[in-house]
């Protein structure tokens, strides 16, 4: 993780171990754990600067799933996934309880669809592309618990677009722990070039707007 990130994250926990200690008295739970905004940006939506994609409005399956998946290190541990490593020490850091917390807690953040930011897309071939997807994650992109398989509609398209790359090359999906990230990255040779994952995620912006 970049210096300034740690820094960042280092005092903020400081400061809130010292509020937790300052109020010992009060009959509160103490809330260390929730230190998601510094890299999630404000309420979960999503920071561009870190890499660090929106979470408000994300399944409560799916967030407990790729918490827990973080903190066994079946994501993130991959020396090549360089922001899923900057990820794995927040969760591996949770309790259990204090990860049904923080879920309960991110399931009261506003869902706002993240704004679409890359370029160079094209669309139509996005669309005969995303056919391939539908059986999972639905024709919006919507998500099927049933197929284990989150949104994709509304998400940060730069992560997407990373998310796709890192399966592809086996930096997330490969370890034998991440059961639900095989198939998924077996869906990637689909997606010849970076060029394709770039017209799928075009693609994926102009849905469940
Ligand atoms: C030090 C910065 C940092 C902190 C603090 C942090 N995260 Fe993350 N998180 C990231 C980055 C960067 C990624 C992107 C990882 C990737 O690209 O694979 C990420 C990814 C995730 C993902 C995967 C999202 C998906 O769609 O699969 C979840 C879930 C997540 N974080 C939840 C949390 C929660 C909950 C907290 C607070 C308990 C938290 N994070 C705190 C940096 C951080
Ligand atoms: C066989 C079912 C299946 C198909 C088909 C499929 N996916 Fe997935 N996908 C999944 C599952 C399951 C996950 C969640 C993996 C996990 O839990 O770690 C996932 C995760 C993802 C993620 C990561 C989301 C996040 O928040 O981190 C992206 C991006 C994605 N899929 C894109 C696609 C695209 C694009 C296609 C079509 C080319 C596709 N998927 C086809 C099952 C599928």
């Amino acid at each position: 993780m970049s210096r300034t990130v740690f820094s960042a994250v280092l005092a903020f926990l400081l400061s809130a171990i010292a509020a937790t200690t300052a109020l010992a008295e009060e009959p509160h739970e103490p809330v260390t754990h929730r230190f998601c905004f510094t890299c999630h940006g404000t309420d979960g939506i999503g920071s561009e600067g870190i890499q660090a994609p929106r979470l408000a409005g994300m399944e409560p399956w799916y967030l407990k799933r790729q918490l827990e998946l973080f903190r066994a290190g079946g994501r993130g541990t991959h020396p090549m996934d360089i922001e899923g490593m900057e990820m794995q020490p927040m969760a591996a850091i949770l309790t259990d309880a204090e990860i049904e917390d923080v879920v309960q807690w991110a399931s009261t953040w506003e869902y706002i669809p993240a704004q679409p930011t890359i370029t160079g897309g094209d669309v139509d071939h996005g669309k005969q592309l995303f056919q391939a997807c539908v059986m999972c994650h639905g024709d919006q992109a919507q998500g099927n618990q049933a197929m284990n398989a989150p949104a994709l509609q509304g998400q940060n398209d730069w992560y997407l677009v990373t998310q796709l790359k890192n399966f592809k090359a086996g930096y997330r999906g490969a370890n034998p722990l991440d059961t639900f990230g095989a198939p998924m990255r077996a869906m990637t040779s689909g997606l010849a070039d970076e060029q394709a994952i770039i017209d799928v995620v075009s693609y994926i912006n102009t849905l469940g707007r």
